[in-house]
């Protein structure tokens, strides 16, 4: 049985970057929803192999796959992300986006340019205060 993992700072920890409102309801809802979906399927094909019926093991198997990896993905997010602590890259890390990009600030556009892009930001950036909503 898979089980919720605490969430390792305050809920307004990420601010201003990441909301409350939207860290908690991606902890409290959307995680919560994958973790008990994830137990529910894990269930279900329990009793279908009790059963030995297997009708409907493909959709068991994508439910399970569906909602386990949405529980592990935000479990990673969550011990990934923590209170904002300036930091620098490096010398060597330097060096390198310096040759890369022709400096730390122009590697720093172009990586938050491109997160912008990426299906589902929409709803870090309107919690950052972006225009993008
Ligand atoms: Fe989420």
């Amino acid at each position: 049985m898979l089980k919720m993992i605490e969430l390792p700072y305050p809920l307004t920890a990420l601010e201003p970057y990441y909301s409350k409102e939207t860290l908690d309801l991606h902890y409290h809802i959307l995680y919560k929803g994958y973790v008990d979906n994830t137990n529910n399927t894990e269930e279900k094909l329990r009793i279908a192999r009790e059963k030995r019926d297997f009708s409907n093991i493909k959709c068991l198997e994508k439910d399970l796959s569906f909602y386990g990896s949405g529980a592990i993905l935000h479990e990673l997010f969550f011990e990934n992300m923590g209170p904002a602590i300036p930091t620098e890259p490096d010398i060597e890390l330097m060096k390198q986006m310096i040759k890369d990009f022709g400096s730390y600030e122009i590697c720093k556009e172009q990586f938050t340019e491109a997160s912008k892009t990426v299906e589902a930001s929409r709803l870090v950036f309107a919690s950052m205060g972006s225009k993008m909503v």
